[in-house]
């Protein structure tokens, strides 16, 4: 474990070309930290589904945004955020960092990041799905604001389910109104439903 809160990072948005390097990262995230949260067949199972290179570049295609996140130019997190059909509510869809790396400040950077992004883009409430399990990434989200709005099982295929918390987050502030920003109105904006 990284001990310091002061890491200096860059976060920019991640590129087609770096989306091999994305999934790579995600399988080594993955591996370290799922063990014990779901099986080791589901992580298999799901990262071979969510993190294939053409589903990567499809939802890259269909407006969702990347992010990298990079120590001394190191990529060791990523992020991705795209709209919901309900106007001005914006999913944070993919949040990760490597372990090693957990606890230094650089998850709420992110966090903060995808935010400030989403809001510019109009959006005036941020969603997100979170194993139920998953407590130490429940805690960092409720500590950044987030708050457990539903409960949801889904199918995920081949028997394997995601046993989810759905969090929430208001993003309005006083003086930062958001405009409508969804998924009927992508193409307005450049961005289109993810899923
Ligand atoms: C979730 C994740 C991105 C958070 O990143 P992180 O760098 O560890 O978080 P930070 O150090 O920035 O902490 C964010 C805030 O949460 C708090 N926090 C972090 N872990 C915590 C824990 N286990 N318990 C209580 N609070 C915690 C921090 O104190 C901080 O609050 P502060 O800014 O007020 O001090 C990271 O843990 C991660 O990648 N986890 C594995 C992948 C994952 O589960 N992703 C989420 C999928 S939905």
């Amino acid at each position: 474990m990284i001990k310091t809160n002061t890491l200096p990072c860059e976060i920019s948005p991640c590129a087609e070309a770096e989306l091999s390097a994305l999934a790579k990262l995600a399988g080594e995230i993955w591996r370290q930290h799922y063990p014990g949260i779901i099986s080791r067949e589901q992580i298999e199972y799901m990262l071979g589904k969510m993190y294939a290179l053409e589903t990567l570049r499809s939802e890259l295609h269909a407006g969702v945004r990347f992010y990298r996140l990079l120590v001394n130019e190191q990529f060791v997190g990523f992020a991705s955020i795209g709209p919901q059909p309900e106007p001005g509510v914006v999913k944070l869809h993919k949040c990760y960092l490597l372990p090693k790396f957990h606890g230094c400040g650089l998850g709420g950077s992110m966090m903060q990041h995808c935010e400030r992004e989403a809001r510019r883009l109009g959006a005036r409430r941020m969603i997100l799905a979170v194993n139920k399990h998953n407590s130490k990434a429940i805690a960092a989200y409720q500590r950044k604001g987030f708050e457990i709005a539903a409960s949801v099982i889904t199918e995920f295929g081949s028997g394997f389910v995601m046993d989810d918390f759905i969090m929430a987050k208001d993003l309005t502030s006083p003086g930062q109104p958001g405009a409508a920003w969804t998924a009927a109105g992508a193409s307005a904006t450049g961005i289109a439903k993810p899923e």
